[in-house]
C-alpha cells in the first residue's frame, strides 16, 4: 500500500502490480510441478513406467525454456476471480503441455522443419524424427492425466470442465485446425481475414482458452466469463501478430528460433501483408481492445491479466 496525504488525511492507494516479481513466484510453482510431472514414474494402479528415452524427449521438449505465457495466463485468470489454485496449478501445466507438444510437431521436417528452438537443436534433431512424433503425442495424453487426478480438491465437474476447454483449444477448431491452414497457406496471399482466422486458430486459441481455464477455476458470472474471452481472444492474435513481427526484427539468438524463417518459407504473415509498421499498430489496437475488455470484466484481482497483455505485445522476444 502507498500512503498518499490529501487534504491533511492519508488515503490508500492500490501499490503498482510488479510482473516480474508476480511472474517470478509463479513460475517457480510452475517448473517445479513440471519437473515433478513429466517423469518416468508409473502412474498409480498402473504397475509399468514409460521407456526412458521416451521420457528423455518430453523431458527435453518441456523444460528448462520457454516464457510459459500460457500457464502465467492460466494462473493469472484464476487470481482474477479468486479461484481454485490446486485445480489452477494443473491446468497451467497441462496447457504448456500442449503448448509444447505443438512446438515439437510444428519444428518437424513434414511441418516448418525448424532445427533450432528455445535455444537448443529441436527435439526430433536430437532424438529423431519417431521419437518426436511420439513425445508430441505423449505430452498431449499426459496434458489430460494432468487435469483429471485422484484427487478432491477438483470437483469431477471441474475436471471435465478444463478437459472440454483445452481439447476445444487444441484440437481442429484450435490449434490444429490453424496448423493446417498454415500449412495450407504456404505461398498464398491471404486475406486479412483469412489470416486473421489462421492466427486465432493456431495460436489465438490456446492463449484464450488458458485464460478461461483459469477463469473457470473460479466462479465468475457469464458476463464476465464473455468478457475475458473477447480478452483472450485480442492478447491471442496480438501475440500471434508480434510473433510475426519479431520473426523479421529479432535475431536468432534472441528469439532462441531462427528468425527470418516465415519470409525464407514463404509464409503469410502479418507483415508480408501490412507491413511492419501497420502490423506495430495493429498490435497496439489489439492491446487496447484486451485491456479494455479486461476492464469491462469487472474483476477482483485483474492486475496480472492487464500485465500479461503489456507484456505479450511490448515484449522483444
Ligand atoms: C511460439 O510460442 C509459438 C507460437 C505459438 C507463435 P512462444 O513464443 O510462447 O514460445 P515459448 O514457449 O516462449 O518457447
Ligand atoms: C506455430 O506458429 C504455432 C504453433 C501452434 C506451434 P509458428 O510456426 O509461427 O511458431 P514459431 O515461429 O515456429 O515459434
Ligand atoms: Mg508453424
Ligand atoms: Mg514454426
Ligand atoms: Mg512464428
Amino acid at each position: 500500500m502507498d500512503t498518499r496525504v490529501s487534504h491533511g488525511v492519508p488515503t490508500f492507494a492500490p501499490a503498482p502490480f510488479e510482473l516480474a516479481a508476480w511472474s517470478k513466484l509463479q513460475l517457480a510453482r510452475v517448473e517445479r510441478a513440471l519437473q515433478n510431472w513429466v517423469t518416468a514414474e508409473a502412474p498409480a494402479g498402473l504397475g509399468h513406467g514409460a521407456p526412458a528415452a521416451l521420457v528423455a524427449a518430453m523431458r527435453y521438449a518441456v523444460l528448462d525454456g520457454g516464457k510459459r505465457l500460457r500457464p502465467m495466463l492460466v494462473l493469472a485468470g484464476c487470481e482474477a476471480v479468486e479461484g481454485n489454485a490446486t485445480a489452477a496449478l494443473r491446468a497451467a501445466c497441462a496447457t504448456e503441455l500442449i503448448h509444447a507438444y505443438s512446438l515439437v510437431h510444428d519444428d518437424m521436417p513434414c511441418m516448418d522443419n525448424d532445427v533450432l528452438r528455445r535455444g537448443k537443436p529441436t527435439v526430433h534433431v536430437k532424438y529423431g524424427e519417431a521419437q518426436a512424433l511420439l513425445a508430441g503425442d505423449a505430452l498431449q495424453a499426459l496434458a489430460f492425466e494432468l487435469l483429471t487426478p485422484d484427487e478432491a480438491a477438483i470437483p469431477a465437474a471441474l475436471q471435465a470442465r478444463l478437459c472440454r476447454l483445452l481439447a476445444q483449444a487444441a484440437g481442429s477448431a484450435g490449434m490444429a485446425g490453424g496448423q493446417a491452414i498454415d500449412l495450407a497457406s504456404v505461398g498464398l496471399r491471404l486475406t486479412e481475414r483469412q489470416l486473421t482466422e489462421m492466427h486465432r486458430l493456431k495460436t489465438g486459441a490456446l492463449l484464450q482458452g488458458s485464460v478461461v481455464m483459469g477463469a473457470v477455476c473460479g466462479a465468475p458470472a457469464p458476463e464476465q466469463l464473455t468478457c475475458l474471452q473477447a480478452y483472450g481472444d485480442a492478447l491471442g492474435l496480438a501475440f500471434q501478430v508480434v510473433d510475426d513481427i519479431l520473426d523479421v526484427t529479432a535475431d536468432s539468438a534472441t528469439l532462441g528460433k531462427t528468425a527470418g524463417k516465415d519470409a525464407a518459407d514463404d509464409k503469410p504473415t502479418f507483415v508480408s501483408l501490412l507491413g511492419l509498421a501497420r502490423s506495430h499498430e495493429f498490435a497496439q489496437e489489439l492491446l487496447q481492445r484486451a485491456l479494455a475488455a479486461l476492464e469491462q470484466a469487472g474483476l477482483a484481482q485483474p492486475a496480472a491479466l492487464g500485465a500479461l497483455a503489456q507484456m505479450v505485445v511490448n515484449r522483444n522476444a
